[in-house]
């Protein structure tokens, strides 16, 4: 992932967010020193912005689609209410047993239930449960998909967040795969009349979408 803003700034910007569960810099560490793809991880100041939706909705059950080492979902559940639930699809048996490792350790995890397999079966499965946020964060090439069925499950006033939505910049000039269907994907959200979106120029692009109510 290339940088989009200054590092100085985005540094500032960083050690001027609410202090984060201990949890997250241990997991942040543990991956940076044993994943050779940690670039993956979201990182401080996305998850503050992912609690601060979690508490702004408020969210009771979360779905996210991309667990890796449980940085996100950790972060989100430490916004939850006491009877909060998060579900987290992954497809990885190996980032899925480092996240069970921390959520076991912290109050927080205790709220997050791990779905292994493909997340488009995953949501299949869930088809008729209600979520109050969605957060996408997978395989980009699947984004457009992932948002077509996942909407259903979000509730009306629900918030559907989506990372890497700039994509390094590369949504500018899509060629490959994943830069189309990133693109597509943000083509949809701005002309569904159902949403009203804001592609948020935080780290890679963090896309923070409302399902309209009758009201609103
Ligand atoms: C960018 S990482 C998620 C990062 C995480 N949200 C965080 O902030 O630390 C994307 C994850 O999606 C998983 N993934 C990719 N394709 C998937 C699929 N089809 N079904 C389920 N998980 C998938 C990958 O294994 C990877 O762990």
């Amino acid at each position: 992932m290339e940088r989009l803003i200054d590092k100085t700034l985005e540094d500032y910007a960083r050690a001027h967010i609410t202090a984060l569960p201990e949890a997250l810099a241990e997991i942040e560490h543990y991956t940076h020193a044993h994943r050779p793809d940690a670039a993956m991880l979201s990182g401080p100041l996305e998850a503050a912005l992912l609690r601060l939706l979690v508490l702004l909705c408020p969210a009771r059950r979360v779905l996210e689609i991309g667990l890796f080492t449980g940085y996100s979902a950790l972060a989100m559940a430490s916004a939850l209410p006491a009877d909060g639930e998060l579900l987290s699809c992954e497809k990885d048996p190996e980032a899925i047993a480092i996240a069970q490792r921390f959520f076991d350790r912290t109050p927080y995890g205790r709220k997050i239930r791990i779905r292994a397999g493909l997340a488009l079966d995953t949501l299949e499965a869930l088809r008729g449960q209600v979520f109050d946020l969605v957060f996408l964060d997978a395989d980009k090439e699947n984004y457009p998909l992932y948002y077509d069925r996942a909407l259903p499950l979000l509730r009306p006033g629900g918030l559907f967040v989506a990372d890497n939505t700039l994509w390094s910049g590369r949504v500018l000039a899509p060629t490959t795969p994943a830069d189309l269907a990133i693109a597509a994907f943000n083509r949809k959200v701005q002309n569904d009349p159902d949403m009203d979106a804001v592609l948020l120029t935080v780290r890679d692009g963090v896309t923070v979408a409302r399902k309209k109510t009758a009201a609103a």
